[in-house]
């Protein structure tokens, strides 16, 4: 039996960004994030015994440096017991590039993989699994605004929000479509060891994330804008300190900066975050949608723009 799943990416509003415990991938920090609705990734999965080793393809083309990271996501799901997988992702947006593709691709994997293999793990147990492979596929796994708190031998994960509660609109900004040039966990390990941020930016997590939870429970974009900036900016802080330094940003990223504070002097209520990779995103009230994508469209250096609402979280599509 073949099955299918999809799952959206998500965006941090406060971000993850290190580990406490690198071989179980544990966070070392509580996170914030929005599932989108409009991006997806579908992860077509069969168990085979007749397979020798596992296959994955992604786009149509054959993936072997992602290879290793889904067959232990397997065996996680599964057991090590399990019959080998054929796995085919699709993406409808780049991967690699800092658009949470991982995000969508491992939470995606694990609902394919529980359903193929019967272990109805449910989902706060599906999200930890996730996690494990991609820190930030554990909020995929949920809809809307969504918490994960980081705790010492495992992560919890939940919505805080509907999506229909504040129904904010993301655009990106696409400034770049080549891999990014360096990873999430060496970037994330290099920060911890020789950024002299990294301990600020650890103390003062607990506090942004509630007022980003109480600014979300009051949909005041204003409060939202502030303190998601500030954590975004200090994640990069903590990596431009880091040596040699982790710049994810190119001129297009900082031009997309400069066009929100304008957009932001004109009185719309609109703000950015910008990830592992030199993407901007800009989160707004929906009214805003239209003149935020106009503006970023305008600005120099940005490819092309991607929009999206809220959404739910990963789920089954069919079975073959
Ligand atoms: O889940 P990872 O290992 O790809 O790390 C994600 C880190 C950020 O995207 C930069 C922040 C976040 O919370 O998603």
């Amino acid at each position: 039996m073949r099955t299918v799943a999809q799952a959206q990416p998500n965006i941090a509003l406060i971000k993850y960004w290190g580990k406490r415990d690198v071989d179980r991938n544990l966070p070392a920090v509580d996170s914030l994030s929005v599932t989108l609705d409009s991006l997806w990734t579908r992860m077509s999965l069969k168990f085979d015994e007749q397979l020798e080793r596992d296959t994955l393809t992604v786009n149509g083309s054959t993936a072997p440096s992602m290879l290793q990271r889904v067959s232990n996501c397997l065996d996680l799901v599964a057991g090590d017991e399990r019959a080998r997988a054929r796995v085919d992702s699709t993406s409808n947006f780049p991967i690699g590039a800092g658009l949470a593709s991982s995000a969508a691709a491992f939470a995606a994997l694990v609902v394919a993989a529980d359903e193929a293999a019967g272990t109805r793990h449910g989902t706060s147990t599906l999200a930890r699994l996730a996690g494990a492979a991609s820190g930030s596929a554990a909020r995929s796994l949920f809809a809307g605004f969504v918490e994960l708190t980081a705790g010492d031998v495992e992560i919890e994960v939940r919505n805080i929000a509907a999506c229909a509660s504040w129904p904010l609109t993301i655009i990106v900004a696409v400034t770049a479509e080549e891999p990014k040039p360096i990873g999430s966990t060496e970037a994330m390990i290099r920060s911890a060891r020789t950024s002299p941020f990294y301990s600020s930016w650890l103390e003062q997590q607990d506090g942004d994330l509630e007022t980003a939870r109480d600014a979300v429970q009051q949909k005041d974009i204003a409060k939202l804008a502030a303190v998601a900036e500030h954590n975004c900016l200090k994640m990069h802080s903590v990596m431009w300190a880091s040596r040699p330094p982790i710049v994810y940003w190119n001129q297009a990223t900082l031009a997309c900066m400069q066009t929100i504070r304008s957009l932001q002097a004109d009185g719309h209520g609109v703000f950015f975050t910008i990830d592992a990779g030199p993407q901007l995103k800009a989160v707004c009230l929906p009214e805003a949608g239209d003149i935020v994508r106009a503006a970023l469209e305008q600005t120099r250096g940005v490819i092309r723009t991607l929009q999206s609402g809220l959404g739910p979280g990963a789920r089954l599509l069919e079975q073959e």
